[in-house]
Order: C-alpha cells, then structure tokens, then sequence
C-alpha cells in the first residue's frame, strides 16, 4: 500500500512518516501539492493524507484536483488532517471528496486506524473494478456471440431460401430441357435426311439448273451458301446438344442440392464406397493420377446412405482431379482410420513427393476432435490447394473458381449437406507443403 504525507511543515512529515513506516507502509513525502499530484501520478499512490492548511494550494483544493482526475490507477483515498472541527468546514472537505478526517494532535493509533479502513475502501473497490471489468468482458464476448450466431442465422436462412428457389428454378427449367433436348435428337435424324436430298440433287444437277440453262452466278452463289450450310449445320447441332448437355448437368446439380429426401441409413462398409467412388471417376484419375490407399484393416462399418456418401467421395476425386489436370504426376492420398492410431502420423502425407513430417500440430488436432464412435476418411491432394477464397466459400452453394460451363460449385454444397445429415462433419483445409486435405468424420454403425 502506497501512502503520500503531504505538509509543508517538515516536522510533521517526519511524524508522520516515522510513525507509518514502523507499521510497514511504503511512504512517500510531498511538501506541497504540485508536488504531491505529480507523486500521485508518477507512483501510483493508493492513500493521501494531507495538511489542510498549507500555502499557495490547501489540503482541499489539492484533494479537489485528485478527485477531478481520471483516476486510472485506481480510487485515491484522502484523508484530511486539521484542527479544525466546525461542522461548516468539515462539509465543505467531504463535498471537495475528502474521505475522513484525522485531528491534531495525531495519535498513532488513530492513525493506524484510519488507515486501515482507507486500505478496506481502497480493497473493496479494486475489487468492484475487477468484478466490472469481468461482467464488461463478459456482455462483450456475449454480443460478439450474438452477433455471429445471427449471421450464421441469417446465413443458414439464406442458403435454405436459395435451395427452395433452386427447387423451383431447376424445375420450371427442365421441362424445356428435355423438350430441346428430344427435339434436338429428332432434329438431326431430320436432317441427316434432308441433307442427303441435297447432297443427291446436286451430284444429279451438277452444273445444270432446273431450267436446264447453264447456272448464272446467282445461282452459283445459292450454292455456295447451301454448301456451306450443309457443312455448318453438323457443329451447330453439336453445340446445341452440348448447351442441353449443360444444363442438364447443372440441373441435377440444383436437384441433388435441393433435395430434401433424407438419407436411408445402413450399416456399410467405407472402403466399397471409396472404391466405388474411385471406380466411377477411373476416367478423370487414370491418367496423370496415382492413387495411395491406407485403409485401416478391419475399420468398423459406417451408418450411411452409400450412394449419397459416394457422391461425396465421387466430387471430392472429381475437384482433385480438375484440381491436378494440369500436373504430369498428380497424387491422391486416401486414408481411413478410427481412432487415434499411432502410426497414423506416418500415414498422412506419405506418398512420394509428400512430405512426411508436414503438419504434426494437425496430428494434434485430429487427435483432440477424435471420437471413437466416428471414423475417419482424410483425402490430401498434391495440386496447387484451395485459394483463400476457396477456404472461406468452397461450402457455399454456386461457389466455383473454375470456368463457365465447368464448374457449376454445387459439388462441396451437396456435400457438405450429406455429411451433416449423417451426422458427420467434413472439413477443408491446405497442406502445409501445398495440395488441399478434406477431412471427413462418419459415425460409426452402432447396434441399438
Ligand atoms: N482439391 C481441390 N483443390 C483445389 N481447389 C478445390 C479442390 N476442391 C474444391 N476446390 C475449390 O472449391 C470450389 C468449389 O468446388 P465444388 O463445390 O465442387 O464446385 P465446382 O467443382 O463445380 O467448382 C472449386 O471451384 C475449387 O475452387
Ligand atoms: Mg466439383
């Protein structure tokens, strides 16, 4: 506790001083009050006891200009020493904000005394300061919290309004698309015969015209045009049937999105549909891709809907492979596991170019999250990873970075939305020495 004797009387200082150090007080001295306020800054000063009457600045203008100070380091307590004891004088010191009082002549007891109480307010305030600052942070941390939790509301009630109209949209859509799509069919049978009369009628007129007369340059040119025609029509069908290709394609997409049937949950085993998955996108890997599995030998079954879990995996291999269509060698590292294994460190990152030490905080991580009733599928790709961008949107419905007519960014949406209603979790992150890693959590099959 920091007291400040403030007299400019030198031999009650002493006494005073004398008197508080036997009593293990850390005492500061001050003879008048411009240099007892730059003390009480400087030192942090917790108790003031001040003469009153003193030349220049008094005990109580001197208490005024603590009190008008923002006390940051904490409340100051005054105390007053005077002969006096007119009931006047000593209100006009408790509205200056005078705390107590002590009289001449000053006995060490009551000296000790008041102290003591100033020590308890000093305590109890620090206290009362301490115990605000606690229910300050705390209404803050609560707002922030409620602020996120009304985004994510508002963002949860986004995505749900944009699956309705995704319903709606993909639905008023299709009709037509198939319509085209028929038709367009039909239409090239149509023409393939039509395009054969041509092609006899000017084999058999050759150079001669209806009217038999040699063919004027007009009509030379007629012919130019329909030769060309002839030749143009065949790419113009196929850009039609691959525009309706197209679309359909993203209408399913906007269909498996927005389908709300809920998933038929069996017990199955997560290596067939990994390698079901794998199977279906042979075509995208083949090529420039080696595939490493490290599948955990007797994994426990998983409770799922298999196709649904499939198409997860089938986007997840697909993204990769779009991700590595420009790398001569491409990997993809498939693990599966269940519970913390210790060896599961030497599992991740470990084909070829990967680097095997990378990443053990993440070790860490998936240790801490790891549940027993959960397995585990981590897929680590070697291409250039997921942007920043990636990272915040690769979730969000339509979110794609790759080019018009490619991408359609439904894939992880569906995806993520399967997981959740399985009651799993799917997480995206980049590996440190680059590539991108999905990590995703399946319970497993439990008999009830
Ligand atoms: N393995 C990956 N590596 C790099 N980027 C990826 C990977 N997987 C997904 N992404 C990013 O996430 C985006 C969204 O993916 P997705 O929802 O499947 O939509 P789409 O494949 O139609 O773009 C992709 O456009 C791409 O930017
Ligand atoms: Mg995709």
């Amino acid at each position: 506790m920091k007291i400040l004797i403030v007299d400019d009387n030198n031999m009650e200082r002493l006494f005073l001083s004398t008197a508080l150090k036997s009593l293990r007080y850390d005492i500061f001295e001050a003879a008048n009050g411009n240099e007892a306020l730059s003390i009480i800054d400087s030192q942090n000063i917790n108790i003031v006891i001040s003469d009153w009457m003193m030349p220049e600045m008094d005990g109580i203008e001197l208490c005024q200009k603590i009190r008008e100070k923002k006390d940051s380091g904490g409340y100051v307590y005054v105390i007053m020493v005077t002969s006096r004891s007119e009931e006047e004088d000593l209100m006009r010191g408790f509205e200056a904000g005078v705390d107590a009082y002590l009289q001449k002549p000053i006995t060490i007891k009551l000296l000790n005394v008041q102290v003591k109480v100033g020590i308890r307010i000093i305590n109890l305030e620090q206290q009362l300061n301490y115990e605000k600052q606690k229910v300050s942070r705390f209404a803050h941390e609560m707002e922030t919290l409620a602020n996120q939790r009304a985004e994510q509301l508002i963002h949860s009630d986004r995505m749900a309004t944009l699956g309705v109209m995704a319903a709606g949209i993909a639905h008023e859509i299709n009709n037509p698309a198939t319509f085209i799509n028929g038709n367009i069919q039909t239409f090239e049978k149509f023409w393939n015969i039509i395009k054969e009369r041509l092609s006899a009628q000017k084999i058999s007129d050759n150079d001669i015209s209806k009217e038999g007369n040699r063919k004027t340059t007009q009509s030379k040119i007629e012919d130019q045009k329909l030769a060309f025609i002839i030749e143009e029509m065949p790419s113009l069908i196929d850009g039609i049937r691959s525009g309706t290709g197209r679309i359909q394609r993203i209408l399913n997409g906007l269909k498996s999105y927005a389908r709300q049937d809920s998933p038929e949950f069996i017990k199955y085993d997560i290596h067939r549909i990994i390698d079901d998955a794998l199977l279906l996108c042979n075509n995208s890997l083949k090529y420039n891709i080696t595939i490493t599995k490290n599948f955990m030998k007797n994994i426990p079954s998983v409770r799922c809907d298999p196709q649904q879990i499939e198409q997860v995996f089938v986007n997840i291999f697909n993204n990769a492979a779009d991700a590595m269509d420009k790398i001569s060698k491409g990997h993809i590292n498939i693990i599966t596991t269940h519970s913390l294994r210790n060896d599961i460190k030497s599992l991740i990152d470990k084909p070829d170019n990967f680097d095997q030490n990378d990443n053990p905080e993440y070790i860490n991580q998936i240790n801490a999250l790891d549940n027993n009733n959960q397995i585990i599928v981590i897929i680590e790709d070697s291409g250039p990873g997921l942007s920043k961008e990636a990272l915040r949107n690769i979730w969000n419905p339509f979110f794609t970075t790759k080019p018009v007519g490619k991408g359609t960014g439904l894939g992880m949406s569906i995806s993520h939305g399967i997981i959740k209603s399985h009651g799993g979790s799917i997480t995206a992150e980049n590996r440190t020495k680059g590539g991108a890693r999905f990590i995703i959590r399946l319970p497993i099959y439990e008999v009830d």
